[in-house]
């Protein structure tokens, strides 16, 4: 029987592929008993706090009503309200608001920081985005592959466009679940070595193949699911214009979607950006399932809540 109780949720590569369907099989649970009415309180009496150094629409609302509907409360900053924006050590903050609360979900820039904060927390820290992972979206992809496709295994995910958070969050993903997955990024922002270097190690394991290549049409040949990001992420403003040049050829258009499976569905973790990485033909048509997607980041990650906090 898997428990995942005081597990922190930082990196999907922390996690068996059993441990992960774990989690997925009960997203699963949780949004039919949401759609049922049946109520589900595990985290009743507890709190989580909610520490946004970074912008966020989905993360923020979707973990804030997600700890309620699961009886507990959450509660926000930003990088202003809390001291470690004036200079107070990550180690000391971490071990002080472990005294009050009985989580704590952290999105920020640094990777090493959610790492320092988990580390001398006593109790579970989920990363809600880093500029390095983005683990949370990619449990709510996959429940939303599984419920348009029926299974992972097997299945080509092409991700085009910059090797960021969210490609090395799927790849991570993709490689423990036995998903093939290809990425098609420009020179230079290409997925990181270290991160390719795990995948594959995973990959070994689970029989999934990974491609990483410059051409878009290459990763996109018979893809199940086709998936784009931003080309500047937050924390990029100032490379957008020169990005926006580069990336040019990347963009998912009509054109492209043509070598993919005739059956492919299109994601897209949002905020999206019509007209740079993907065309409005495309994102706003009848293979797109990103409002799905959008949803799921709320089951999703109410069982990761009440998976590590319950
Ligand atoms: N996909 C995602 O994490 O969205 P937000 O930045 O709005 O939270
Ligand atoms: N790569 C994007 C993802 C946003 C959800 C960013 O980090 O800004």
């Amino acid at each position: 029987k898997i428990s995942l109780n005081g597990r922190d949720f930082l990196c999907l590569a922390d996690f068996s592929k059993e441990e992960l369907q774990y989690l997925l099989d009960l997203a699963a649970e949780l949004k039919t008993m949401k759609k049922e009415g049946i109520p589900y309180q595990p985290l009743l009496g507890k709190t989580m706090g909610m520490i946004f150094e970074k912008s966020s629409t989905r993360t923020r609302v979707s973990f804030e009503v997600g700890i309620y509907q699961l009886g507990g409360q959450g509660m926000f900053f930003s990088n202003r309200d809390l001291q470690i924006g004036r200079g107070e050590p990550i180690s000391d903050t971490a071990q002080v608001i472990s005294r009050y609360l009985d989580g704590i979900m952290i999105r920020t820039f640094e990777h090493e920081k959610v790492e320092e904060l988990a580390l001398h927390a006593p109790i579970p820290v989920i990363n809600g985005l880093t500029d390095k992972f983005h683990p949370c979206q990619v449990m709510a992809d996959f429940q939303t592959i599984i419920e348009q496709k029926g299974k992972l295994e097997g299945l080509k995910l092409a991700y085009v466009g910059d090797g960021n958070n969210m490609s090395h969050s799927l790849l991570l993903g993709c490689a423990k679940m036995g998903m093939n997955i290809s990425i098609a990024a420009p020179e230079g922002y290409m997925p990181a070595a270290d991160v390719v270097e795990m995948a594959e190690k995973f990959a070994e394991i689970s029989g999934s193949n990974i491609l990483i290549t410059d051409s878009p049409v290459e990763a996109v040949n018979g893809a199940d699911v086709i998936y784009t990001d931003v080309w500047a992420s937050m924390g990029q403003e100032a490379e957008q214009e020169q990005r926006v040049k580069i990336f040019a050829p990347y963009q998912i258009d009509e054109k492209l979607v043509k070598h993919a499976d005739q059956d492919y569905i299109f994601m897209h973790c949002l905020p999206a950006h019509r007209g740079e990485e993907v065309s409005s033909d495309v994102i706003d048509g009848g293979h797109s399932v990103i409002f799905d997607e959008a949803e799921n980041r709320l089951h999703a990650q109410k069982a990761v809540m009440a998976a590590v906090m319950g």
